[in-house]
């Protein structure tokens, strides 16, 4: 479940911001097994762990099932990057505490961020939680239930500086069997003096290339058709190949893995400013298959705050950036994290915000106002002083140019043909397809025979809503 958004937040799964507490599909039916019931919230690579979690799992005989009355096991894989991301955990195990007051013997397990950040404390507060596992720790899973099921409560949030979990194959289930999502990457190094993350995924770790490629040409094979590539800063992704020595950077990550299939379509989440390199956009001009698509979260468009916030790059240097995107590969869209409100921004630091939203024309960005977090530098160094009602109108500002702006982003597409990849039915109609271009836009259009999810088909765009573009086929595969 996205709590609300973020980057990678956003893109999990068949890439709905919003979506709101995913659970896993049934995938076993068989009566004999246990079974396990999970729930995500957060980023994208929290959906991804929480296949990594089935995977391990079903290696123990566990089965997963939808309904939560019929589980042995409740997991929730929990985030922290806002409060109200916690808050709606602490609701959530109120209603799986009730499940297990009237069904004993059902084990709660808290997975994830919260699990990391909270450690010990959310055994004594949360009474009726079984099991405490922070992100690194999953393959201590059976041993934590085992010793639950003999009413051992059990923690292990151990961070890692070398698990990447690369000889998993991760169990897809919740998943329209289209667009499918590679972990490459673990932890962050950065420390936006907002966030929480480095504090709760640790030190960054790059996964074996040959392994990204694997599992890239399994999902190929099983039909997937369109896969991101996650870390919290994929352009800082460095792996030396223990043979030859020689290090594998995120660009050539990018064009080992479009080398499965030209039908392949790569995507990537999420770029850092700061690093995000000419290789990476050369990559993307030059080879079809790599997206038309850059999230480059800026958060502010004022220097100052972004110093604040240790963002390590100014309004200027972010400026050049997106020029250079524009001039390399001329038709990609961007898209951007804002946050609102932050520790002493004024009214003219906030103008710099919608300012930036304006030139760079982002295609759509996720917006949230700020919320302080338990020993971030920010919370350490810095007063949250701006008013709970004034960040939310900054936000309302920033929501509305920023739907003004892909609107108009969407507008300049009517006439144009794309290929499109079909993702399914669209959600109003069974008559009309879904599906997206290169550069993450979703179309929607009148179904024609012999077309199936997964093919390519050119599209005219005649109409489009801020959201939404909206076409015509013109031509098939
Ligand atoms: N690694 C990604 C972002 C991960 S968190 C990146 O660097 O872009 C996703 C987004 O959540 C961030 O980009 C930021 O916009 C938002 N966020 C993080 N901490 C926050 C906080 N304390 N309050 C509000 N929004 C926050
Ligand atoms: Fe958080 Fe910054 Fe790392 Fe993104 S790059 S996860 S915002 S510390
Ligand atoms: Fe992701 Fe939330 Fe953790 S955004 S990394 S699940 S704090």
């Amino acid at each position: 479940m996205y709590d609300n958004n973020p980057t990678l937040e956003n893109i999990a799964k068949t890439v709905d911001p919003n979506k709101q507490g995913s659970v896993l599909e049934t995938y076993s039916n068989d009566d004999s097994n246990k079974k396990f019931y999970i729930e995500s919230y957060g980023c994208a690579m929290n959906f991804s762990d929480s296949e990594i979690v089935a995977s391990i799992l079903a290696q123990e005989g566990y089965g997963s099932t939808s309904q939560l009355e019929e589980a042995d096991l409740i997991l929730v894989n929990t985030c922290s990057i806002r409060e109200k991301a916690e808050d709606t955990v602490r609701k959530r195990l109120s209603v799986f505490n009730k499940v297990k007051e009237e069904k004993p013997g059902t084990l709660v397990g808290v997975l994830g961020c919260m699990a990391e950040r909270l450690k010990k404390k959310l055994l004594d507060q949360e009474k009726l939680v079984d099991i405490v596992v922070g992100p690194d720790a999953y393959r201590d899973l059976p041993k934590l239930i085992h010793g639950a099921e003999d009413g051992e409560r059990g923690v292990n949030v151990l961070l890692s500086r070398e698990e990447t979990y690369a000889d998993i194959s991760p169990l897809r289930l919740d998943t329209n069997g289209i667009c499918g999502f590679i972990s490459i990457m673990r932890g962050c190094d950065n420390m936006c003096s907002f966030c929480v993350v480095p504090f709760t995924r640790g030190r960054e770790r790059s996964r074996d290339a040959f392994s990204i490629v694997a599992e890239a040409q399994d999902l190929y094979d099983q039909g997937y058709r369109d896969v991101t590539l996650l870390g919290q800063n994929v352009d800082s992704y460095k792996w030396e190949n223990p043979d030859t020595g020689k290090t594998v950077s995120f660009a050539d990550l990018l064009v080992m893995v479009a080398g499965v299939h030209p039908d392949l379509r790569i995507r990537f989440s999420t770029s850092h400013p700061k690093d995000i390199t000419d290789e990476v956009l050369y990559a993307i001009r030059d080879y079809e298959n790599i997206c038309k698509y850059i999230h480059l979260p800026v958060q502010s468009g004022n220097s100052r705050i972004l110093e604040l916030m240790n963002r390590t790059y100014d309004r200027e240097w972010y400026d050049a950036k997106v020029k250079r995107i524009y001039e390399i590969v001329p038709d990609c869209t961007i898209s951007s994290d804002i946050i609102c409100g932050f520790c002493s921004e004024t009214e003219e630091e906030h103008q710099d915000t919608l300012d930036v939203i304006r030139k760079s024309k982002y295609s759509l960005s996720y917006m949230f106002y700020y919320s302080e977090r338990p020993g971030t530098m920010a919370a350490r160094k810095y007063e949250d002083d701006v008013p709970l009602e004034v960040k939310k109108r900054r936000l309302n500002e920033v929501i509305a140019l920023q739907m003004q702006v892909a609107h108009d982003h969407n507008k300049a597409d009517i006439g144009k043909t794309f290929k499109v990849l079909i993702e399914g039915d669209s959600k109003r109609s069974d008559k009309d397809f879904k599906g997206r271009t290169s550069q993450f836009k979703v179309v929607v259009f009148p179904k024609t025979e012999n077309l199936k999810k997964g093919d390519y088909v050119d599209v005219k765009i005649k109409e489009v809503t801020s959201s939404t573009l909206i076409g015509e086929i013109v031509k098939a595969g």
